[in-house]
């Protein structure tokens, strides 16, 4: 891990659940954390919580739906702070919608968030690494909803579910494009099942959905997928991780 301290790194969605656990705990390990997201006083407040770590926490808002941002963002991070060495792909967002009677802008919003935002920074991660001749790494947060479609709730999670099938293909395809151009960066999947976070409410689920689902198994906490994360960068450069599926203990999926 000695090797990433004074790295720079983006995390996108580091204003809560498993974004913040994952901005956290590299900054604890002495990297410089950019933090992306929309609610810049929750990103503000963290900036405060690590003053006294090794690394630095830099907070940006940004929505991740929106391009211009986006831009402005990696613009401000090379300017600033020269060249990127990690890009956590987080950002997410779920709605409980179904395709009979679901609106558009539910689903293109699931996508836009899901899908295109992580698109948009892993291509301008990617230049950045590129024009710094870096040995990069961009891990894309994925679920195991990437990976199966789960009876439970599949009629209600449908676009959510797609958009994570989406990571797991773009995980891979971007792996096999950056082999063939030999470029030295990895790409890793990490695919969480259920973790204690906002995330499920947020998609609309009430109370007792939530109560059910937590009492049938205990989920995982942020910090559980954050030391995946410190995991894989703690590889050597020869080694890369694609895929980490990490479940809590006796789940049912
Ligand atoms: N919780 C689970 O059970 C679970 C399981 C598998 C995978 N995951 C994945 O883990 C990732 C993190 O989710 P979480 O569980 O930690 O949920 P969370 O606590 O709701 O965090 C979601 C993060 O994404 C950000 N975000 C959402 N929409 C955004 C937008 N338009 N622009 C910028 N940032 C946006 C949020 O920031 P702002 O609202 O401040 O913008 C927030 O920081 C997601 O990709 C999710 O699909 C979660």
């Amino acid at each position: 891990m000695e090797d990433w301290i004074g790295a720079v790194a983006i995390v996108t969605g580091a204003s809560s659940g498993i974004g913040e656990a994952i901005a956290i705990e590299l900054v604890k390990k002495g990297l410089k954390v950019v933090g992306l997201a929309r609610r810049i006083d929750r990103l503000n407040n963290l900036k405060e919580h690590l003053e006294n770590e090794l690394g630095e926490f830099y907070p940006i808002k940004c929505d991740m739906t929106k391009e211009e941002e986006i831009l402005a963002a990696f613009e401000w991070i090379k300017n600033t702070l020269g060249s990127i060495a990690l890009l956590v792909n987080n950002a997410g967002y779920g709605k409980y919608t179904t395709l009979s009677e679901g609106t558009t802008s539910d689903w293109k919003s699931i996508f836009d968030v899901n899908v295109m935002g992580l698109c948009i920074a892993t291509r301008e991660a990617i230049k950045n690494m590129t024009e710094n001749n870096t040995a990069g790494l961009i891990v894309h947060m994925n679920s195991i909803f990437g990976h199966l479609v789960p009876t439970t709730c599949a009629e209600t999670e449908n676009v959510y579910i797609a958009s994570k099938y989406c990571v797991t293909a773009l995980a891979e395809t971007l792996r096999l494009e950056l082999a063939k151009s030999k470029a030295p960066i990895r790409v890793s999947s990490i695919s969480p099942g259920i973790v204690d976070t906002g995330l499920i409410a947020a998609g609309g689920f009430t109370d007792d959905h939530l109560t059910e689902l937590y009492n049938r198994v205990p989920p995982l906490k942020p910090v559980d997928i954050a030391n995946a994360v410190l995991y894989i960068l703690s590889t050597p450069r020869n080694v890369n991780v694609t895929e980490l599926t990490i479940r809590p203990a006796g789940e049912i999926l």
